[in-house]
């Protein structure tokens, strides 16, 4: 399948699982695929990701929470390809995992900043390079805590949720000017967020919290990132030309019940 011959997809995260998985996924169907992340050092995995599937591969190391780096990597996506297409507004953080009556300020900061400021940053600066592109889609990434709450990561919780609320506030703002704006929202994925909050609850016996954070999953194992990146690489196509302001579960059956 070619759906993005031709077509410039930014994604955010890109140096992270389930961001270098998008990349390689829009390189394969002929997508020139800029890479933005924070962690600069890491950005070499996904340029070799989306050369390694026959893409076309920008780097721009950036702080999502910066508006003028924001600005940036849209920048650079046309000058370097002369428009934009697609963002996976996917850049996120976990946080510390505490309760909510002792959870710090600092942390509390940090996750908002990310996962709600960053991905409003990237809507506000992307859509209008879309819009003079003659139109385009937004992929955010919430997660199944921004459908149910979660105990431990309350912010993060609260910042998805925040996600779902700027996905179809978005989708409505833009529905006339050709810009789709959805968001994925994935149970546990295999990448080094799990990893990190297994560790936080489970310190020494973080495998046993994964071996019972998989049984809670109605199919009994996490998701891997190229299953939410096909899901990704959908929403972002033409195929999806109806779709806009939708949250989508990808979850194992997770959110179907109890
Ligand atoms: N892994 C899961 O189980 C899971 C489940 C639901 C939702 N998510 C969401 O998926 C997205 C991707 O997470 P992942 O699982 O690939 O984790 P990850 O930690 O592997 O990737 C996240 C990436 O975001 C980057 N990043 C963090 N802060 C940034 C900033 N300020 N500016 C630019 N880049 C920054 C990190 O450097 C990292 O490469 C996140 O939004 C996360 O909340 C993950």
């Amino acid at each position: 399948m070619s759906r993005f011959t031709g077509r410039v997809a930014i994604v955010t995260g890109a140096a992270g699982g389930i961001g270098l998985a998008a990349c390689a996924r829009f390189a394969s169907e002929g997508a020139s695929v800029v890479a933005v992340d924070l962690a600069s050092a890491d950005l070499g995995a996904a340029v070799a990701a989306i050369e390694g599937a026959g893409g076309t591969a920008l780097s721009v190391p950036a702080d999502v929470t910066n508006s003028a780096q924001v600005a940036g990597y849209v920048n650079a996506a046309r000058e370097a390809f002369g428009r934009v297409d697609v963002l996976f507004n996917n850049a996120g953080i976990e946080g510390t995992y505490a309760p909510m009556i002792e959870y710090s300020e600092e942390s509390f900061d940090q996750v908002i900043a990310v996962n709600v400021r960053g991905v409003w940053l990237g809507i506000k600066y992307a859509a209008p390079a879309m819009i003079a592109s003659g139109g385009g889609s937004i992929v955010n990434t919430a997660s199944v805590a921004g459908l149910l709450g979660s105990r431990g990561i309350s912010p993060y919780s609260a910042s998805k949720h925040a996600v779902a609320g700027l996905t179809k506030s978005a989708a409505l703002e833009l529905a006339t000017s050709g810009v789709r704006v959805n968001a994925v929202c994935p149970a546990p994925i295999e990448t080094r967020m799990m990893r990190s909050l297994e560790a936080y609850i489970g310190g020494d016996d973080a495998d046993d919290i994964r071996k019972r954070f998989a049984e809670r999953l109605p199919v009994q194992r996490y998701g891997e990132p190229h299953e939410v990146a096909a899901l990704v690489a959908f929403l972002a196509s033409d195929e999806a030309s109806y779709i806009t302001g939708s949250l989508y579960p990808i979850d194992g059956g997770f959110t179907a019940g109890r």
